[in-house]
């Protein structure tokens, strides 16, 4: 294949540009590629039979600022019901332009700090545009990698993700990343559109089961700690890093092991 000529390398470079407008060392940048797990299947895209949904692009910013979300969604309950103190160590992970990020800044407060992250370079600039429009000095952008969530190691008090983790294209490394990032005792907060409700009007791959997020999220180091229902649409799955050795206890919703029933003879008389 021949090179293109000057002038339509300089149409290219302009493209470029304008789609890929970070210069590459403007945002802290996640490690390298690892290798791809054995149950986790690339060329179908699906992750323990779940159908991995297309990353939701830039270009769509516009949906996650759309008004009627405060009534389907009710952010300010969501993140009432996370108890964020000030001065937390707080994430947002694939936090688009930023909804949450901005809130949960005012509630950590100039004490905290949150970490705000996003795959898409455009994603992150928009947010940044919003953080300096309202004065928010406390959220700190990362521009991460489908294999490195890019946080500090042992510092965050609570992750949350919202509307992401079905996603993630490589769950088990971002849950390692995750747990590592995560204190002793830190919360990892999924919100989910419920995909056991067929009328939650919203495509099946953008959908989890709180059992499917179970299934693939405890076996990386997590407990389940909670599920909260009262949103319209979603619900609000918690999971917890145990503190070291603390990983025997039972998980919320365990009842424990089926008791043992003995059989009962047939009584001869009747
Ligand atoms: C549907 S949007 C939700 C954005 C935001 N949480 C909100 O509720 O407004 C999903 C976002 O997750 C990001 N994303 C997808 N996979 C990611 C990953 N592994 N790490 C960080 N961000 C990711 C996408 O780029 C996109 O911005």
């Amino acid at each position: 294949m021949s090179r293109p000529s000057l002038p339509a390398r300089w149409a290219l470079a302009f493209v470029l540009a304008l789609a890929f407008p970070f210069p590459a060392d403007a945002l802290p940048m996640a490690g390298p590629r690892q290798q791809p797990r054995p149950d986790h299947d690339h060329r179908h895209g699906t992750y323990r039979g779940r159908v991995i949904a297309e990353v939701m692009s830039y270009l769509g910013a516009n949906w996650l600022m759309r008004p009627s979300r405060i009534e389907e969604e009710r952010p300010d309950e969501m993140l009432d019901a996370l108890g964020i103190e000030p001065g937390m160590i707080v994430a947002d992970v694939g936090a688009g332009v930023g909804y949450h990020s901005l809130k949960m800044a005012d509630r950590v407060g100039p004490e905290g700090v949150v970490y705000a992250t996003d795959v898409q370079p455009q994603m992150l600039r928009m947010l940044q545009q919003r953080a300096r429009r309202a004065g928010v000095s406390n959220v700190r952008p990362v521009l991460v990698t489908q294999e490195d969530p890019g946080l500090p190691e042992g510092e965050i008090d609570l992750i949350l993700m919202v509307d992401v983790y079905h996603e993630v294209s490589d769950p088990e490394a971002t849950l390692r990343g995750l747990r590592s990032a995560l204190k002793p005792g830190g919360r990892l907060v999924l919100v989910e559109f419920r995909a056991e409700d067929p009328t939650v009007p919203i495509k099946p791959e953008h959908k989890m089961t709180v059992e499917q997020a179970r299934a693939e999220i405890e076996p990386q180091g997590f407990r389940l700690k909670e599920v909260l229902d009262f949103l319209p649409w979603q619900h609000i799955i918690i999971f917890e890093k145990p503190a070291a050795g603390d990983l025997e206890k039972p998980a919320a919703g365990d009842t424990g092991p089926e008791p043992v029933v003995e059989p009962v003879e047939a009584d001869p008389a009747g």
